[in-house]
């Protein structure tokens, strides 16, 4: 399914430069495939060239930047196969999230076709004394400029489409930096944008090293930073300088289950076990800490840790596998050492088992105290943890002693403590009736605290991407 080489995409064309960066199966461990790998010249030449196209990107009407994301959404569909198969190999997805991902990345195409021509602007009444009587404000919005976008390894696709698409909507020219252990989503989706009439030096991919993309957070000719990752998001934004800085920096999502959940113990056990242990936990909104309601507690104990064990690990490429490997041995033997750490000091493990490799069995734990590492830091991996509470402003204020704040989800049949729950948790969104893992494309999505700054779901990058130009005209 995969090519043996891919070029970069240096200012809209593909260059198959010498350096090589390997890019292995994550399940076989063996070598995938080979990706050009751009040097700092690259990286400088990127960035000239998108500063060059500024002013044709600005000017490229927005229908044509609609046909240009509209063309994408059609060949991401013809290309859907091939895309979800390099998603199985580069990132070790099984097989059935990696489809859903293709999706979502034509969902966030489409929606950014359809914002391509909405970016509208406002009238501002400037009469309000004598003094401004027959002046008029409007207001438009503009290309901010120049996007530097660095992406993660746990949706090489959706999490690159959520900077490109809304940028191509907005009129900015951008360089963009792949997660180097899964490069091939990006990739392909330059390729795509190669066959389009973009103006050139609008987009350049660019698998490079971190200290190559140094320029990417630095150069001054850049005006945004977009940067999906790790904490490590923070000390970028103190060496950006100037520019405006948009981070996404991941969480240690909860989950409450109420007295009355508001749905069958079943359904919720299905929600709870997607999302902690889909695509191994490795999700910034994957379901870290559970709390149950005492009155429902030992149930939901019961079924959770059945059908938790019930979860089949595999090959990613069998459409039965749950749960595949995680991205790397590290990332595997780092969880192992917190689970481990988490069981001397107390928990106990209701479902588990040894890891092998990269490969970790999905995990559940209770008792675990609040002072571990696997309870205040980002497990991204499949692990969760099992609570019971009795009062539902204790599980609020559970939910909200973390440093991070991306999304909370809440199982209620009460109304009252839906609007509760969405007035009191600190977290970017409060799903009610479902897991915090859920999300749709078009919302917005980001966090409050450690989780990171401003929010994408293409409209919000948009506004993130773009700045308020104000006309002012005096009838005289
Ligand atoms: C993330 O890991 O932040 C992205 C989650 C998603 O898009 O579902």
């Amino acid at each position: 399914m995969l090519a043996k080489r891919y070029p970069y995409y240096l200012a809209n064309r593909a260059v198959a430069a010498n350096a090589d960066l390997e890019v292995f199966d994550k399940y076989s461990g063996k070598r995938a495939t080979r990706v050009a790998l751009a040097d700092a010249a690259a990286v400088r030449k990127a960035i000239v060239a998108a500063h060059k196209a500024r002013e044709a990107m600005a000017a490229f009407p927005p229908d044509a930047r609609r046909d240009v994301l509209e063309h994408c959404v059609r060949r991401f569909g013809e290309r859907f196969e091939e895309l979800a198969q390099a998603l199985c190999i580069e990132a070790g997805k099984p097989i059935k999230d990696a489809r859903g991902e293709v999706t979502r990345l034509i969902d966030t195409f489409r929606i950014a076709a359809g914002e391509a021509t909405r970016i509208g602007g406002e009238i501002v009444e400037l009469q309000i004394s004598p003094r401004t009587r027959g002046y008029r404000g409007m207001v438009k919005r503009v290309p901010i400029g120049v996007c530097s976008f660095i992406t993660p390894f746990n949706f090489p696709l959706n999490l690159v489409a959520h900077k490109v698409a809304p940028a191509i909507a907005a009129g900015c020219p951008f360089v963009l930096k792949p997660a180097a252990k899964t490069p091939i989503g990006a990739l392909i989706i330059a390729q795509v944008l190669a066959e389009t009439d973009l103006p050139k030096g609008a987009f350049s991919v660019l698998a490079c090293s971190n200290e190559d993309a140094a320029q990417l957070v630095e150069d001054e000719r850049v005006a945004l930073l977009s940067f999906t990752g790790g904490l490590v998001g923070w000390e970028l934004k103190a060496r950006a300088g100037r520019k405006k800085v948009t981070l996404e920096l991941g969480g240690n999502a909860a989950c409450i289950v109420d007295a009355d959940p508001g749905a069958s113990l079943d359904h919720v056990v299905e929600r709870l076990v997607f999302g902690a242990y889909y695509q191994s936990g490795q999700s910034c909104i994957s379901v870290q800490r559970i709390y149950a309601h005492a009155d429902i507690h030992d149930k939901l104990r019961r079924k959770l840790k059945a059908a938790v064990a019930k979860l089949r690990m595999g090959d990613p490429r069998d459409e039965k596998t749950f749960i595949g490997p995680m991205i790397d041995v590290d990332a595997a033997k780092r969880i192992e050492g917190w689970i481990a750490a988490a069981r001397k000091a107390g928990a106990k493990r209701l479902a588990g088992g040894e890891r092998v490799g990269n490969m970790l069995p999905a995990t559940l734990l209770e008792n675990l105290p609040h002072d571990t590492d696997l309870y205040r830091k980002e497990a991204f991996a499949p692990v969760a943890l099992l609570e019971p509470f009795d009062d539902f402003e204790d599980a609020l204020k559970r939910v909200n002693d973390s440093d991070f704040g991306l999304q909370a989800g809440v199982f209620t049949g009460s109304l009252a403590h839906a609007m509760r729950a969405w007035d009191r948790l600190d977290v970017g969104g409060v799903i009610v009736g479902d897991v915090p893992s859920f999300r749709v494309d078009n919302m917005p999505y980001g966090g409050t605290k450690q989780s990171g700054l401003g929010r994408e779901g293409v409209r919000y990058a948009i506004e993130d991407m773009t700045e308020p130009r104000l006309l002012v005209i005096r009838d005289p």
